[in-house]
């Protein structure tokens, strides 16, 4: 299994980072291949708690190196405070144990003014952005003049680069901002400051395309660490409520330039409910006690702006779409111990639109807001779980729901996870933690 992914299947927060740190150990490299500090991903090792926005989850695991390729958008301040908190929680990054790719797009200080402004343009409900600058560096990405890569920075031209971006950002950020606060930004403070985190990035870049072709070519073991989920997609996911980068599975070999012949595993990671941050349709939300219930539970509040995340029910007919859309082989049902305590369980297993029955997911966001949810309900168990440790100990309630959650997804159940922690975590399939 030289390469296996793990990916989000829901709207992000489905417990990736957990997922990855337990597959983590004797693999060569874990990847970050999209995204950037708009992800948070929380790891609980042993009283220890982290959360990581841009670094892979690999860094907990002695041993491994872990590479943030291409497809990133790196804020660099956010890089370099991160790997000095792990410094000072004794996790030391050096230029072995931690590779940038010198192609990652950096965050510059236009793109969170930018992400402020358009994030409430959309001449409806507001996307509800991160506000760390993503949609914009992506944009500036694909329209190519005023983008500036890891591997600019260390070049003759960099200062002059600045000085022009600045100038034209200056120009449109003026007309941008209405509400009267604009203040032009100050080029060669920006190329100052960027310039100091170019030195202190140095040790880390590197060709991340080419040292993961040729380990794959030997046959070592990569991870493949999704951030954001597959419904989030800025291609498949609920457009315009999304991310700006491909959060699906579709996003693998674009984001780290690795083909999919060498990605022969895909884990999909689902909590045991639903949960969105930000704007959107969110056909299952519960806006109620039982909604209340479950953020209480699951603590369901973003890792990133603490905002505290809607809940609802498990939506079949959009994990199945993602579980398809992402080629996955088998689920990682989380947060199952969160579920405790209700009477009954609901799954959704259809939507119904202009009176017809539907599973297949809307490729438009208004259908999407237009249709009714479908329930089948399960009974729910009363007991804790989060001390269970095999499979057969979980409550008979906790079974069927698991076998049903299989069925309706078409892929079986690999991982469940009652708690936060390493040790709280099943893990049916065995051959996944072999490498
Ligand atoms: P990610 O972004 O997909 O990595 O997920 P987050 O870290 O943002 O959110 C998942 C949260 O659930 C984190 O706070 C985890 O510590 C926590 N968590 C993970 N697995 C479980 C579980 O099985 N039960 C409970 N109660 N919490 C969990
Ligand atoms: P992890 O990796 C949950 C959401 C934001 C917003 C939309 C666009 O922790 O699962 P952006 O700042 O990316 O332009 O915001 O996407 N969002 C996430 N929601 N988990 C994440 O990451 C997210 N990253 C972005 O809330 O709705
Ligand atoms: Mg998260």
């Amino acid at each position: 299994m030289p390469g296996t992914c793990v990916i989000g299947l829901q709207w992000g927060d489905e417990a990736k980072g957990k997922i990855v740190d337990l597959l983590t150990a004797g693999r060569r490299y874990v990847v970050r291949y999209q995204g950037g500090a708009n992800a948070g991903h929380t790891v609980k090792v042993g009283n220890e708690v982290y959360k990581l926005s841009l670094l892979p989850s690999g860094v907990l695991t002695p041993g491994v190196t872990c590479l943030i390729t291409g497809g990133v958008v790196l804020n660099p301040a956010k890089a370099l405070e991160e790997v000095d908190e792990l410094a000072g929680r004794g996790i030391q990054l050096d230029g072995d144990s931690l590779k940038i790719s010198d192609r990652v797009h950096v965050i510059l200080p236009w793109h969170f003014a930018e992400d402020k402004v358009l994030d409430s343009s959309t001449g409806g409900e507001n996307i509800g952005t991160t506000q760390r600058g993503i949609g914009p560096c992506y944009r500036d990405k694909v329209a190519r003049s005023h983008a500036i890569r890891l591997g600019d920075m260390y070049r003759p031209d960099f200062a002059e680069r600045i000085k022009h971006i600045t100038e034209a950002k200056n120009r449109v950020l003026a007309a941008m901002v209405t509400d009267g606060d604009f203040e032009p930004l100050d080029a060669d403070a920006i190329y100052k400051q960027y310039s100091d985190y170019a030195e202190r990035l140095k040790p880390y870049v590197d060709d991340t395309t080419e040292i993961l072709l040729s380990s794959l070519e030997k046959g070592e073991h990569v991870i493949f660490e999704g951030a954001q989920g597959s419904l989030l997609d800025v291609d498949h996911g609920t457009y315009p409520y999304v991310t700006s980068s491909n959060s699906s599975g579709v996003g693998i070999s674009n984001g780290s330039g690795v083909p999919g012949k060498y990605l022969d595993r895909v884990l999909g990671v689902v909590k045991a409910y639903s949960t969105r941050v930000g704007g959107g349709p969110f056909p299952t939300e519960l806006d109620n006690e039982t909604g209340q219930y479950l953020r209480d539970r699951g603590n369901e509040y973003g890792t990133v702006t603490r905002r505290p995340r809607r809940c609802g029910w498990l939506d079949a007919v959009a994990i199945r779409y993602t579980a398809r859309l992402g080629g996955v082989d088998g689920l990682c049902v989380m947060l199952m111990d969160v579920l405790s305590g209700l009477d009954e369980i609901k799954i959704c297993t259809a939507y119904e639109i202009d009176g017809k029955r539907t599973t297949v997911y809307p490729s438009h966001v208004d259908d999407l807001r237009r249709v009714t949810p479908v329930y089948e309900s399960v009974p729910g168990w009363k007991e804790e779980i989060d001390q269970v440790k095999s499979y057969d100990e979980l409550p008979a309630a906790a079974h069927a729901y698991l076998d049903r959650i299989a069925e309706l997804i078409g892929c079986p159940v690999d991982v469940v996870s009652v708690g936060p922690g390493r040790e709280q975590t099943i893990v049916i399939n065995e051959s996944l933690t072999r490498c």
